[in-house]
């Protein structure tokens, strides 16, 4: 066993782990990407898909990556080499690890610019931006669009803004301030889960919330794509954190005695219950006001600033609400980061604070194509992606619908198939019964499904 990179700080309890992975898991992907790819997606049936691929595939995934991570107790790609070691398989199993790192990457390129949006609208809301726009009703929506618009179709702004980001997360990556951080976000997180509810509910009394409603959960299969179930499966992924490195490394980290099982239910409780009370906070708004469902990434930036500009103490309320994205954002944003530090800690030898600072100028400079294909520089369009598709939509489905699911499909095989059954009961440490449950999930139904999905939308094979 490799001993230089083995892992031997743990968390302090059950808690701290839990904490930390949900942090991980509740970010952009809950608040900003699930409402809007479900309303291009055209609602309900990809709830549905999407709901269904969290229970059986990302579940079950991972409680494999953690019990990898926890195995082989050292970063992604060490862990999963030495796990494959020890079930007497090919080292070149490390590739579980490093792809991740890669997706997470990726990922965090362009999850610094949108959460750089946030930031902005920090700012707008404490000035009064969404109240003044909302003087008059007639154009509120455009003035509320136009606000975005101006935002992400400048280079300037989203420079500041992003730049921001990735400088504070360096900062604390680097410092080993996350404690001081952690305790911060004990309260925001709940704080932000109440708050959010507070705003459904305004959103209903105001919106329309049975349209709403019935958007979301009304199963009409005839409005979803294979590509939709595609982009439902890359999300499941997505939104756990999962095959992106992350999971192992919070796993080597597990203390012996912590249930695999029962916390990574409750991660995926919490998270999957962030993403619906966002959607049911930003559609009644959506329909009431005529804007598009299938508007794409700007969506909730486009429509609660409305519900904020005539909210009472809307302004106020606004502020709260966009500090509390900007948290959330980070909290993932630094695991993000971590992943990628952890894999050059491991690789290049070098020190933590080293190791962040060069993700960090390289994840800065990754941001610039996702900011100038926002702000529409020809140079960033993909036409085989289809019109108008840029770069920042090509690293969007790159990680979300290839890398992520691909990861996942690894994971499950080498969990289901290679790692030692001894060594995965011994991880899981459930009972035989709920053992032959996880294995059927992980041997079958996640790889099948995995397979049968890309080769009907990517026409792979
Ligand atoms: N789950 C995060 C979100 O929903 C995004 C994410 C994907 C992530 N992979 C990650 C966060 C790895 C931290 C680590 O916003």
């Amino acid at each position: 066993m490799n001993t230089e990179t083995h892992v031997s700080n743990r968390w302090s309890n059950k808690y701290a782990y839990i904490l930390a992975a949900t942090g991980a898991a509740v970010g952009l992907g809950n608040l900003w990407k699930f409402p809007y790819i479900m309303g291009e997606n055209g609602g309900g049936a990809f709830v549905l898909v999407y709901l269904l691929c969290i229970l059986f595939i990302g579940i079950p995934v991972m409680m494999a990556e953690v019990a990898i991570g926890k195995r082989g107790r050292s970063t992604p790609a060490n862990a999963a080499s030495m796990v494959a070691t020890e079930s007497g398989k090919s080292s070149h199993w490390s590739i579980i690890g490093s792809m991740g790192v890669l997706a997470g990457f990726l990922i965090l390129s362009f999850y610094v610019v949108i959460a750089g949006w946030a930031v902005a609208y920090v700012f707008y809301a404490g000035t009064g931006e969404f109240s003044a726009a909302a003087a008059d009703p007639a154009t509120n929506a455009e003035a509320i669009g136009a606000l975005f618009g101006n935002l992400v179709s400048s280079v300037p702004n989203l420079l500041i803004y992003t730049t921001i980001i990735v400088a504070s997360v360096v900062y604390v990556l680097s410092k080993g301030v996350k404690d001081g951080l952690e305790t911060a976000v004990t309260y925001l997180m709940p704080a932000m889960f109440v708050l959010l509810v507070g705003i459904m509910i305004y959103s209903a009394i105001v919106g329309d919330f049975a349209a709403a409603f019935a958007f979301m959960f009304n199963i009409d299969f005839s409005r979803l794509t294979i590509e939709g179930v595609l982009v439902a499966l890359g999300h499941a992924f997505f939104t756990l954190s999962l095959a992106s490195g992350i999971m192992m490394v919070y796993g080597a980290y597990l203390p012996k005695g912590v249930s695999i099982a029962k916390t990574s239910i409750m991660i995926a409780i919490a998270d999957t219950l962030v993403a619906l009370i966002a959607g049911l906070a930003i559609y009644p708004i959506v329909f009431a006001h005529g804007l598009e469902p299938s508007a794409g990434p700007g969506l909730l930036f486009q429509a609660l600033p409305i519900a904020f500009g005539s909210m009472p103490m809307g302004d106020v309320v606004g502020t709260l609400f966009f500090v509390m994205v900007v948290f959330a954002a980070f909290t993932s944003a630094i695991a993000l980061l971590e992943s990628a530090a952890a894999y050059l800690v491991e690789r290049q030898g070098l020190t933590r604070g080293k190791a962040s600072l060069v993700a960090g100028v390289g994840i800065w400079l990754l941001s610039l194509l996702t900011i100038f294909s926002l702000s529409g520089e020809e140079w960033t369009l993909l036409p085989f992606m289809g019109d108008g598709k840029t770069i920042f939509d090509g690293l969007d489905y790159l990680t979300a619908n290839i890398l992520l699911p691909l990861g996942g499909l690894l994971i499950s095989v080498f969990v289901g198939w290679f790692m030692k059954d001894e060594l995965v009961k011994e991880e899981f440490n459930v009972s035989e019964g709920q053992f032959k449950l996880i294995m059927v999930l992980l041997r079958y139904v996640a790889p099948i499904a995995i397979i049968f999905v890309f080769i009907n939308a990517i026409g792979l094979f």
